[in-house]
């Protein structure tokens, strides 16, 4: 008898076979079949090594046989399998155990067959937060570019070409002269050129700096910037808004203290220091170590900010004398570093998914 015929009868005679009561059973069924059909070592494996006693012309019809051969045995087993896997599911249900209501397997749950669900990065998380926590206060999400010409990432903002002031924020320059932004508050710039006030905003975004990279340096970074501007704006709004923003990100015991500072588009300019919600603000821990959160010193450094500077506002077309207002920039990263505990900024965007995964 032709030896393809006789795999082909055996295969039709063991498919056609009618499936066992038990779905478990059909799988390992159908998966000996498989062993013995398509296996290193099986029927169709033989049939190949039947080849090379042909001639050519020989060779070539009984490959394309065998060919078909086992691609009909592959085809059929998908296929019986599939619908043992469903009769599997089936049975499952009637006897009660599977709770097709449950939710797939969480982030990192260890099911077998089912995928993780994915779930948004820490960065994203505190985005969504800080723009909840803003639009609630009234204010709206404004953007720009993140290639920015000079006047509105320097010069608007009251740092003048040549000033040292701008080594602070030392960047690279395209061959058209313009900047990838160094800071979000161009779009302070932008929205102003824009409206009038009253004006409230806040615009997250992408930055840019020259840095050398470290924990905690990197050359593309996140900020978000807020800006408030209108009749008879104090640093006691700065300071009632920023404390509230403080409390929903670290807690509502947390104290606020203001530093001065230097930042060219604010005057006053202040650094807003957060009581470290780690270690309570004593800087210890309580085996009397060296709190890792803030190193020993009680306070965080979170926000800096300050009263918007005169000529900033005179830059955009509004009158210092009828309208003040003030502005805040966040390190976006830092602050998700600080609420975690996280030591080193660049595992926030490592292709290493183990640290996100955590969060
Ligand atoms: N733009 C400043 C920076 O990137 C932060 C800042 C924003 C300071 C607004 C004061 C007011 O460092």
């Amino acid at each position: 008898m032709d030896p393809i015929l006789a795999v082909e009868q055996a295969w039709q005679a063991e498919a056609g076979a009618a499936p066992l009561s038990d779905p478990a059973d059909d799988l390992a069924r159908l998966e000996a079949l498989r062993v013995r059909f398509l296996g290193k070592k099986g029927e169709v494996a033989a049939l190949m090594k039947v080849l090379g006693q042909l001639s050519p012309d020989e060779k070539r019809a009984f490959g394309q046989r065998v060919n078909q051969l086992k691609d009909q045995v592959t085809a059929a087993l998908d296929e019986l399998r599939a619908q043992a896997e469903a009769r599997a599911e089936q049975a499952a249900l009637a006897a009660g155990w599977l709770d097709p209501t449950l939710p797939t397997a969480a982030a990192g749950a260890q099911v077998v067959g089912l995928p993780a669900l994915g779930h948004k990065h820490p960065i994203t998380r505190l985005l969504d937060t800080v723009i909840d926590h803003f639009t609630g206060l009234g204010f709206e999400v404004a953007s720009g570019p993140e290639i920015e010409d000079t006047w509105h990432n320097f010069d608007a903002l009251n740092i003048p070409d040549n000033h040292p002031a701008r080594d602070v924020w030392d960047t690279f320059y395209t061959t058209r002269g313009e900047v990838p932004r160094t800071h979000t508050s161009s779009v302070q710039i932008r929205t102003m050129q824009a409206q009038r006030p009253p004006i409230r905003v806040i615009s997250p975004g992408k930055c840019f700096r020259n840095e050398s990279i470290d924990a905690t340096h990197l050359a593309a970074f996140n900020q978000c910037e807020g800006l408030y501007v209108d009749r008879g704006v104090t640093l006691g709004h700065l300071k009632a808004t920023l404390e509230g923003w403080v409390h929903r990100l670290f807690g509502p015991d947390v104290k606020i203290r203001f530093r001065p500072a230097f930042y060219p588009f604010v005057e006053p300019g202040l650094d807003l220091d957060a009581q470290c919600f780690f270690c309570g603000g004593g800087g210890h821990l309580g085996d009397g170590g060296t709190c890792p959160v803030c190193r020993g010193k009680g306070w965080l450094e979170v926000i800096p900010c300050g009263m918007v500077h005169p000529n900033v506002l005179r830059n955009c077309g509004i009158d210092p004398a009828e309208w003040s207002g003030f502005a805040f920039g966040m390190g976006f990263d830092r602050l998700v570093m600080l609420q975690h505990g996280i030591d080193d900024l660049r595992r926030l965007y490592s292709g290493r998914l183990d640290l996100v995964r955590q969060l």
